[in-house]
């Protein structure tokens, strides 16, 4: 009697003690918490831009895991050098600042009702949408180094970014072309992965360097939407 009664509590006991580390081992991590604050924290524009399509263009279109969060109208000026003996300006970055232009392609971007083609119902060729002058700036374009664009925008954070891929702009003798840039992590402090430069105009350089003093800069204006994924 006294012994089943010892065996069935050291059974018991043997159980338990197996059993606990297995208790250890299967608690999880509750699951981080739902990503809408974040994504809602990282777009600082009231306008939806979810249903919003970019023009056509051959560039590689944005991937699914990215969210439209930001679309600023850039207005500055692209600049140019002249190399000793040089027979056309190269580029030498770009300056620009940036005004919330979200709301501006949202209200013109609805697409028909009949759902069919045309996506997007702006003028396709007639350049980045209209702001009024008065608009507050959101933030800065530069460039770090010749190669390295930069946005700054207090909303968002910094993002610097490498050229990824460009398409000639519809009128391509006077509007820079529309460019895919991609971030890279030295400098970045946005969650932004992607940006499009789309519906650009002016900007290009002029076509020789005859008259251009060496090392002086040419400044051409130029006006785009950059398009802003995270
Ligand atoms: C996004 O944030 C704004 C302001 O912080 C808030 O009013 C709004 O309800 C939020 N939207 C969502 C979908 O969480
Ligand atoms: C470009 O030109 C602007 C003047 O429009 C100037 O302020 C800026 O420093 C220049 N940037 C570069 C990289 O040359």
């Amino acid at each position: 009697m006294h012994v089943t009664l010892l065996t069935t509590l050291l059974l018991t006991l043997q159980v338990l003690a197996l059993a606990l580390p297995s208790y250890t081992h299967t608690s999880k991590r509750l699951p981080s918490s739902s990503l809408h604050p974040r994504q809602n924290a990282t777009n600082p524009s009231s306008c939806d831009l979810s249903s919003i399509s970019q023009p056509p263009h051959t560039m590689t279109p944005p991937s699914s895991d990215m969210t439209l969060v930001l679309i600023a109208l850039g207005r500055g000026t692209q600049n140019y050098t002249c190399a000793p003996n040089a027979p056309t300006p190269s580029p030498i970055g770009a300056v620009a600042t940036l005004y919330d232009a979200s709301c501006a392609v949202a209200t013109s971007n609805a697409k028909p009702a009949d759902g069919k083609g045309r996506a997007g119902g702006r003028g396709r060729a007639k350049g980045p949408c209209v702001l009024p002058q008065s608009a507050p700036s959101i933030g800065n374009h530069f460039f770090s180094d010749n190669t390295t664009p930069v946005f700054s925008i207090p909303s968002l954070g910094i993002t610097a970014l490498k050229k990824a891929e460009s398409a000639p702009a519809p009128d391509p003798s006077v509007d820079v072309p529309w460019l895919l840039l991609s971030a890279v992590a030295e400098g970045t402090t946005s969650p932004v992965k992607s940006i499009y430069r789309l519906h650009t105009k002016g900007g290009v350089a002029p076509g020789s360097c005859e008259g251009v003093a060496e090392g002086e800069t040419v400044t051409v204006g130029y006006e785009a939407e950059y398009w802003i994924y995270a």
